[in-house]
């Protein structure tokens, strides 16, 4: 039997996207169908979204607002793919200027409990035949936006007297980033026409707040995310969150299921937002990306010295601090760096200021660059990943598609993905980039310095940066999983 999922969240690559979530809900549904999925796409009409999608036409009126004047359920697709996606039309939610999450000000919208409660309120909707032509078996709700979807799947159970097994679908709830957990006032929950007894320790109720992210973890039938390594992490106290002991309590429904390369959109030997096409056996295009890397971001025309790329928001989670105090480590050897990013304003003002201090060494471009993104991978030696934490991190798998050896700390899905350039491990045939353990800046400096000292042994990085290549990342396997983990609740 064709299993029919339907995903919930936020973004969507190309129409939407401020991370690696919009690239991931582009390509596994996709990826999905061609396991043999009936897969489908439901996200807030924001306006990029509204704007994108084509055949857009209504399927159903929404019957509860959460405040909005009017909200409808559409159904279109996503040009370039096919791939059918509904779409919430409430226009005084989602028709707004600018991020999806925050207004103009950097400040999170203030009815954004009402916003996203509606997203998942509608899926829930879905699996109750609100589109009389299809309706889902199991629905994946995408970090803490689509977070309420179980809980409003939970209560339609209970509504009709169901044990949770028989709710309208089986849920599972996906977790992109523990960090950002939607926590709203608990005065907020009134508004959301959950049961009353929800908001509760063992519910939606997060320390006498209302969380979303908790809602998603307490209420989906298994919750997954993004790579094994945080999987095990995100159960420890140091990386939980606070919400270890709810994760440690459902080990046995949690699973890191790694992400994948979308290799129609970051392959090297047929993109066409890079100065030269190359691949794994044909490698004279890079230096033709490096050079017009160079030329664009102003920095010297130096075909030796290595290029250190960042493609980055620029946030706590990421590093950059850290990357930004071993700047003269990377300079003082003769080394380039280009970072590409937005975020804190300290970080902006820290690079911008280096650049100015080394201007042929170092080179920044403030802001989200989708072509300039592929430009910086493209054209670099060495992509720099130093988060703190990491779920699992695209880049770095990007990175290793286009030949940029990767610099990672050893966390999350970066440690799952990158092998370190040691001794033994390039003797066995197994280095694939740099991996620091400690995140400090000693540790960090000693990768840079092992990345410097393998550039110059020019056999060893050919081969390291081939073996990077030719790494399958594609997303057919964790989609097989994902199957799985369907068929075992369907
Ligand atoms: P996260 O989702 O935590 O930001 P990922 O590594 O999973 O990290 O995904 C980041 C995605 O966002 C990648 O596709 C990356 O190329 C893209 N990206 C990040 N910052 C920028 C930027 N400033 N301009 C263009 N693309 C960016
Ligand atoms: C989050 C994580 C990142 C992950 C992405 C897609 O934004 O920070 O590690 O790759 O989601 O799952």
């Amino acid at each position: 039997m064709t299993i029919r999922v339907l995903h919930v969240a936020s973004e969507l690559y190309p129409l939407l996207k401020t991370g690696g979530l919009a690239d991931v809900t582009a390509a596994l549904p996709a990826a999905l169908i061609e396991q043999g999925a009936d897969a489908r796409l439901l996200l807030p009409g924001f306006v990029p979204v509204a704007a994108g999608l084509a055949d857009l036409r209504p399927v159903a009126r929404l019957g509860r607002t959460f405040g909005a004047h009017e909200a409808t359920l559409e159904l279109g697709r996503l040009p370039e793919s096919d791939l059918p996606v509904y779409m919430i039309r409430a226009d005084d939610f989602y028709a707004r200027p600018g991020n999806p999450y925050l207004d103009s000000e950097h400040v999170p919208w203030g009815d954004n409990a009402q916003r996203f409660a509606l997203l998942g309120w509608a899926a829930a909707q879905l699996a109750q035949h609100a589109d009389p032509d299809w309706a889902p078996r199991v629905v994946q709700a995408h970090d803490w936006h689509a977070g309420l979807a179980p809980a409003y799947l939970r209560a339609a159970a209970l509504e009709r007297g169901l044990a949770p097994a028989a709710a309208p679908a089986r849920s599972v709830f996906t977790i992109h980033n523990l960090a950002y957990q939607g926590i709203f006032p608990a005065q907020q929950f009134g508004s959301l026409g959950l049961p009353a007894d929800f908001f509760d320790m063992h519910g939606v109720e997060f320390y006498g707040q209302l969380s979303f992210l908790k809602a998603g973890l307490y209420y989906a039938d298994k919750i997954t995310t993004v790579s094994p390594t945080y999987a095990r992490e995100i159960q420890t106290v140091a990386q939980g969150g606070g919400l270890e002991a709810l994760l440690r309590g459902r080990a046995h429904d949690l699973v890191g299921i790694l992400n994948g390369v979308d290799y129609a959109v970051w392959n090297p030997a047929s993109d066409a937002a890079i100065a030269a096409r190359y691949s794994a056996t044909r490698m004279s295009g890079k230096l033709r990306c490096k050079t017009a890397l160079q030329a664009r971001m102003k920095l010297a025309q130096k075909h030796d010295a290595p290029v250190f790329g960042v493609v980055s928001r620029l946030t706590e989670q990421k590093g950059l601090d850290l990357l930004l105090a071993a700047l003269p480590e990377i300079v003082s050897r003769g080394g380039q760096i280009v970072v590409l990013g937005t975020g804190d304003a300290s970080l902006e003002q820290g690079y911008t200021r280096a650049a100015r201090q080394h201007p042929d060494a170092v080179a920044v471009e403030l802001g989200f660059d989708e072509t300039l993104a592929h430009a910086i991978v493209a054209g670099a030696d060495v992509m720099a990943v130093p988060s703190r934490f990491e779920p699992c991190g695209l880049t770095q798998l990007y990175a290793l598609a286009y030949g940029a050896l990767p610099l990672v700390h050893r966390v999350g899905g970066l440690a799952d993905t990158v092998v370190d350039a040691s001794l033994e491990n390039l003797a066995d045939g197994l280095a694939t980039g740099f991996v620091f353990e400690r995140f400090e800046p000693d540790a960090l400096a000693a990768a840079i310095r092992r990345a410097f000292a393998l550039h110059a042994r020019s056999r060893d990085w050919r081969e390291t940066r081939r073996r990077g290549m030719e790494q399958d990342f594609g997303w057919a396997a964790s989609a097989q999983r994902y199957m799985a983990l369907y068929r075992e609740l369907a």
